[in-house]
């Protein structure tokens, strides 16, 4: 299996032991509380998958709104964050539909969910990412958008023209960029392999595998806007 929308749709269990065997040095966590002040604010999550960003903040924050286009992983989402549920409201949305949502909120962020989008926008990309930041800018004062700079790589870049695109745009648009390792590790190579495999498919399991890595290098752009 390497489809990630399949991923989604069926298989948040799996995603969920990727996502936990990520950033092993936390420095996703240390960057987003020494950064963003999170005590009492309403929040907005786009693309919240299986709560993973969301679990670094939901303590302080006062609410969270949670969105996603896939049931399934609200579904495990809402099991991983049940200590949080009096705060948080679930609703499917598919980031596209940002402009109908009538919420608004003090912060807004979204990890490694617009990106998706903005890949899949051949024909319209520009204003798919021009609809992502004015869509969000409408709706809070301070936007935190995270994205890949790179997977089991020497060193960060964009990864394709496309998100390389998207992430100028936002730097053009006010967003100041930060870059962060949040790399992976698993007890062995075996299972990085197989459970890094199972998601970013043959030729990243069979990279692992003959490099016999069991600690995978992953940088993370982090771009923040404050209106
Ligand atoms: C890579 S996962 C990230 C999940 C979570 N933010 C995290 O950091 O682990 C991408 C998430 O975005 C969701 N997603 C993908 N395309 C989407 C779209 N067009 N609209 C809404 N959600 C989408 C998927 O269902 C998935 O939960």
């Amino acid at each position: 299996m390497s489809n990630m929308f399949d991923v989604y749709q069926n298989f948040s269990d799996l995603y969920d032991e990727l996502v936990n065997h990520e950033d092993y040095e936390n420095n996703l966590y240390k960057f987003l509380n020494d950064n963003i002040q999170w005590e009492n604010k309403v929040v907005g999550e786009f693309g919240i998958g299986t709560g993973r960003v969301s679990r670094n903040y939901i303590d302080k924050a006062k609410k969270l709104f949670a969105y996603d286009n896939s049931q399934h992983m609200l579904d495990k989402a809402k099991e991983n964050l049940s200590k949080w549920t009096d705060k948080i409201e679930y609703s499917v949305l598919d980031n596209s539909k940002l402009n109908t949502i009538e919420n608004t909120f003090d912060i807004i962020i979204e990890g490694w969910s617009f990106g998706h989008l903005v890949v899949q926008e051949n024909e319209n990309r520009d204003q798919t990412i021009q609809y992502l930041i004015s869509e969000t800018k409408k709706r809070a004062k301070e936007i935190i958008f995270i994205e890949t700079l790179g997977t089991n790589v020497e060193s960060p870049n964009p990864p394709g023209e496309k998100l390389s695109k998207f992430y100028q745009a936002l730097v053009e648009n006010g967003f100041k960029e930060h870059i962060i390792q949040t790399d992976y590790k698993f007890n062995n190579y075996e299972d990085a392999g197989k459970i890094m495999g199972a998601f970013f498919g043959d030729s990243m399991k069979n990279d692992i595998i003959q490099k016999q890595l069991n600690v995978i290098k992953e940088y993370t752009g982090i771009w923040i806007c404050r209106n």
